[in-house]
């Protein structure tokens, strides 16, 4: 029974691991953040399920953020919901209630972190925009003076805007590695697709901007994921999630300096202040209270964009 699982409950002190047996169902993929399962019933869809689980320098730590995995689902679904009109996507619902053959004992638990969505054919591209200079892409600035196959003006800072909002696309691989716009077109399979993710990608993400903008937000950049189904392309996987995103406070944009994010930074920046960690696992015991403040700033995120938490989330 779900309830009676230790690692099954989900509260401030003690965050949801997944991993859990769902009678019916088969765990197939277990991914840094999300357990994915099917169901011989429904081959063409399948149950993501966003766990509290929380990697960095890509180990997964010991310890969980609670509630993480449901501000992942709930601003993911916030995005899908408010450009549903033209945003195709890969997703059914985020009701447990109308996941088809899921026990009814598990729903209560599964509920907030639960995706059902139908499976598409995954393009194994990782398409990111960027509208702000940060991380990977201003150290490559800074050794190049480009980014990727985009020349840039000199003299940009970290955290600078971009003229534009660039494509920078990488591969969707163990480690994502850059690559070119001929790469990514053949690594999607045709011209006329790929022109298709790139318009799609850019529409929606200056959909979101001008929306987080609003609420005195940058979106500074994201990565998408896209996939084929039936010959379409839709979006798949989680959509401007603090964990695919940097999203800045607006006013704390200091030209030269790289603004606080609303993720996971606390936890790295604890990480890095440890002088006897390789980064391979296992992980490091990480402190309650880096816990504690990462898991504000993913209530932040949420409300801020959002309006509001998830069902049963609380400070
Ligand atoms: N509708 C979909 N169809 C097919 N695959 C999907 C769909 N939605 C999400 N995925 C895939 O499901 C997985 C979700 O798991 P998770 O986000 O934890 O993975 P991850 O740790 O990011 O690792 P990786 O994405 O490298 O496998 C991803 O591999 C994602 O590409
Ligand atoms: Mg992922």
């Amino acid at each position: 029974m779900a309830s009676s699982s230790s690692s099954s409950s989900a509260s401030a002190t003690e965050g949801y691991r997944g991993g859990l047996e769902i009678p019916g169902w088969e765990h197939f993929y277990t991914g840094k953040v999300r357990d994915l399962y099917r169901h011989p019933h429904h081959p063409k869809h399948m149950l993501m399920i966003a766990t509290d689980r929380l990697s960095a320098f890509d180990v997964v730590m010991n310890e969980t953020i609670p509630d993480r995995g449901r501000v992942l689902t709930f601003i993911t679904e916030y995005w899908l919901q408010e450009f549903s009109a033209w945003m195709p996507a890969a997703r059914v619902t985020c009701e447990a209630a109308q996941v088809p053959d899921l026990p009814e004992e598990w729903q209560e638990t599964l509920q907030g972190r639960l995706t059902w969505t139908r499976v598409a054919e995954r393009v194994n591209v990782e398409v990111v925009l960027r509208a702000y200079l940060a991380g990977s892409g201003f150290r490559e600035y800074q050794a190049t003076g480009r980014l990727w196959d985009h020349p840039l003006p000199a003299g940009l800072l970290n955290s600078s805007k971009l003229p534009e909002v660039l494509h920078t696309p990488t591969t969707k691989a163990d480690t994502d590695e850059p690559i070119t716009w001929p790469e990514a077109v053949e690594l999607i399979g045709s011209e006329s697709e790929a022109a298709q993710i790139h318009a799609l990608a850019l529409r929606i993400f200056h959909a979101a901007a001008q929306r987080a903008a609003a609420k005195n937000v940058v979106l500074a950049d994201t990565k998408f994921e896209f996939g084929r189904i039936d010959g379409q392309i839709v979006l798949i996987d989680e959509v401007m999630t603090p964990d695919s995103s940097r999203y800045w406070p607006m006013d704390a944009i200091v030209a030269g300096q790289e603004p606080p994010s609303f993720d996971k930074e606390i936890v790295r920046a604890y990480l890095r202040s440890l002088t006897d960690w390789n980064r391979q696992a296992p992980p490091p015991h990480i402190p309650a209270e880096v816990i504690a403040k990462t898991r504000d700033r993913y209530l932040d995120i949420c409300e801020i964009l959002t309006g509001s938490l998830p069902q049963g989330v609380a400070r």
